[in-house]
């Protein structure tokens, strides 16, 4: 989401101000920052890269540093009183005002500060999205109410909001006719959707997957991040119905504990989850599940780990994020007992992480000397004669192709497994 939102900045200050991108801090007359608060670390990268940048400021004070995204909109004031060297502080539903307050922090000698969450508007006046590539990114809804009781997100990006069904569908009909194949709907709770249809009628989830993959040029369909309670049997059955649904769904979890799950307010069991899981692969049996888990909630036991383990086992993750837990300042989790050392949670992690790389692994072993259908997005990092994209379960795929195959789906023979990626032998150009 806050890549997107990157990009949306980039879009506006191009559209509005004619601005371009430099790589090179020191030629840059406004440095952006887009920053996260989900975890601790994330928020102190923040204060170290705007020391870096300090030298700049004191060298040409007329290049103007912006702070926008989470941590902006979590220290507002606070921002701007610790950092001198800063602007403007902008939040994640203020960027469409960007050029504005750029122009009031350079005739101003005080810092400008917007972090207020004024919801559509946002939408309304960002310009049309500016895009190059097969692979596209159109955020549906922004925003949770679920309230986790760990997560800042409720309070750093606001309540849960759905963009119109007509406003979502004609991005996604001006990407494709930009070249765009594969759609990734953006949300932080994606799947809790409810947005109107012109006819003033809430249109959900599953129905506007129905809508996406109805748009012509539109060959894949991914969203995140999903929340299991929003899951519905509707949803799973799209699964069955819509072709365009590619055969991975990232489904954050947390933790397999019935006892944590509850004191983080996931509002769902193990059992709710496995059986989510379970009707997936009645309608895709070889369905990729990736997750999210936090070890080391207050209050985590062995026992509690071992439930986890023991869902990881059963369930068959094909990827996970997972992170020791953050104590995020606010929240109510903040306040919890939390008894637990930190070598402890680190070794359980490093058992979390070591099996569902185990398990990660088989799968892509599984998948040498198969044919995959592979979207490709450009030249590979490493070499700019190899190709490089996605198979359907998201893996990357390099491979040398006799022609320029990019922004085409290609058919390849799996023929190399390595941690990060896979190697393909070109078949032909598929669809
Ligand atoms: N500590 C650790 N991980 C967190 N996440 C959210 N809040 C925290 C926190 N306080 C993780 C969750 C979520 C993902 C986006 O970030 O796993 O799914
Ligand atoms: Fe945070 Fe996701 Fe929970 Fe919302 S559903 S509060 S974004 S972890």
């Amino acid at each position: 989401m806050n890549e997107y939102d990157s990009s949306r900045m980039l879009d506006v200050l191009r559209h509005d101000c004619g601005f371009d991108v430099t790589h090179d801090p020191s030629n840059a007359d406004v440095l952006l920052l887009n920053t996260c608060s989900i975890r601790e670390k994330a928020q102190e990268k923040v204060f170290s890269q705007l020391g870096q940048w300090r030298p700049l400021k004191e060298k040409n004070p007329d290049v103007l540093i912006g702070v926008g995204g989470c941590v902006a909109s979590q220290e507002g004031e606070s921002l701007a009183a610790r950092a001198k060297q800063v602007d403007v502080v902008f939040g994640p539903q203020t960027i469409h005002r960007l050029p504005d307050l750029l122009d009031q922090a350079a005739t101003g000698r005080k810092a400008v500060i917007d972090i207020s969450f004024p919801e559509m508007e946002k939408f309304d006046c960002l310009p049309e999205p500016g895009h190059q590539g097969p692979v596209a990114y159109v955020s549906v809804m922004e925003g949770c109410s679920k309230y986790c009781t760990y997560c800042v997100v409720p309070y750093t990006r606001g309540e849960e909001f759905s963009r119109p069904l007509d406003d979502v569908l004609h991005e996604i009909g001006l990407l494709a006719g930009q070249g765009a194949r594969e759609v990734t709907l953006l949300g932080q709770n994606v799947n809790g959707y409810r947005g109107l249809d012109r006819h003033g009628n809430i249109v959900d989830f599953s129905l506007l997957l129905y809508y996406v993959s109805d748009i012509e040029g539109i060959e894949r369909i991914r969203y995140t991040s999903s929340h299991p309670v929003e899951f519905s049997d509707n949803l799973i059955d799209t699964y069955a119905e819509i072709p365009e649904l590619v055969n991975h769904v990232h489904l954050p979890v947390q933790s397999g504990s019935d006892r944590i799950l509850s004191a983080m307010k996931r509002g769902y069991t193990a059992l709710e989850y496995k059986s989510i899981i379970r009707k997936l692969r009645r309608h895709r049996p070889d369905v990729s599940i990736s997750s999210d888990f936090i070890v080391g909630f207050p209050g985590e036991t062995d026992q509690d780990f071992e439930d986890t383990m023991e869902l990881v086992e059963e369930v068959g993750f094909d990827q996970s994020y997972s992170f020791i837990y953050s104590r995020r300042p606010g929240t109510p989790a903040a306040s919890l007992e939390d008894p637990v050392s930190l070598d402890v949670k680190k070794q359980r992690l490093q058992r979390l992480q070591e099996t569902i790389r185990n398990a990660s692994m088989d799968r892509s072993q599984a998948m040498l000397g198969t044919d995959q259908v592979v979207l490709v997005e450009g030249h590979s990092k490493k070499s700019a004669q190899e190709y490089s994209g996605r198979t359907e379960n998201n893996r990357v795929v390099n491979f040398d192709a006799p022609h320029d195959v990019r922004g085409r789906f290609v058919r390849l023979e799996i023929t190399g497994v390595y941690s990060n990626s896979l190697r393909g032998a070109f078949h032909e150009t598929a669809m």
